[in-house]
């Protein structure tokens, strides 16, 4: 693990395994294979303490996504609305510590704080996310830091108003992109996974974490 360049000072420098894709920084590969099979294991462990659940949105309709986390808080939606928890809906835990593979991905971007929320998402074949801004956090001068883990994803960016215009990459396993700066709320979302691409998940699909700082400093 680690940058294979150094951050320009609007964090844009390409060069090595580093591409700005549609102005958004794609570490490709950033973590090798024994390293995606150790995150995870971790992620399985974490699973079997706080269970995957589909949130419920506003309109009463399961997500197609899986979500669980590991931090203090988990992104959280039903009928009320969404927002953040921090114990788990059906066991009423706190949630697991985020795993120190995701943690040194964090710090390589970010080192003013530790992330408090590492949320999992999990797609299967047919899952997918709709155009969203992540915006419940307290500080937006924080990144989103997300890291991909088997099955491809075909990622959508857009800008700050939900009708701008869209731009779609695909992001591969192992692959960590960082929305800071300008890009830290724009509109994004994930159309289709390409199922069966990836051998890392036993049942195929894809796991996404997206590292995040929600509380006050
Ligand atoms: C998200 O926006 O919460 C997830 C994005 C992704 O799955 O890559
Ligand atoms: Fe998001």
């Amino acid at each position: 693990m680690g940058l294979q360049a150094e951050w320009g000072k609007d964090m844009a420098l390409v060069s090595g395994m580093v591409e700005t894709v549609h102005g958004i920084p794609v570490f490709r590969g950033f973590l090798d294979a024994d390293e995606q099979r150790s995150l995870l294991s971790d992620l399985r462990d974490i699973a079997r303490a706080a269970p995957p659940f589909s949130p419920i949105t506003g309109w009463g309709k399961p997500m197609s996504v899986r979500i669980t986390a590991a931090g203090r808080f988990c992104w959280y939606s039903d009928r009320r609305g969404y927002r953040y928890i921090e114990a788990h809906p059906a066991t009423g835990q706190a949630f697991p510590p985020i795993p120190a593979l995701a943690l040194r991905a964090w710090h390589e971007f970010e080192t003013r704080a530790d992330p408090d929320c590492c949320l999992i998402n999990h797609y299967r074949e047919g899952a997918r996310m709709g155009l969203h801004q992540d915006r419940d956090e307290a500080d937006f001068s924080f990144p989103v830091v997300s890291i991909s883990l088997g099955d491809p994803a075909l990622f959508r960016i857009g800008g700050l108003e939900r009708g701008d215009p869209t731009r779609s990459l695909w992001l591969y396993s192992g692959d960590v992109m960082v929305l800071s700066g300008e890009n830290r709320l724009r509109f994004h979302g994930i159309d289709r996974i390409k199922a069966g691409e990836s051998a890392l998940l036993k049942d195929g699909g894809r796991l996404n974490l997206t590292l995040r700082r929600v509380g006050e400093m």
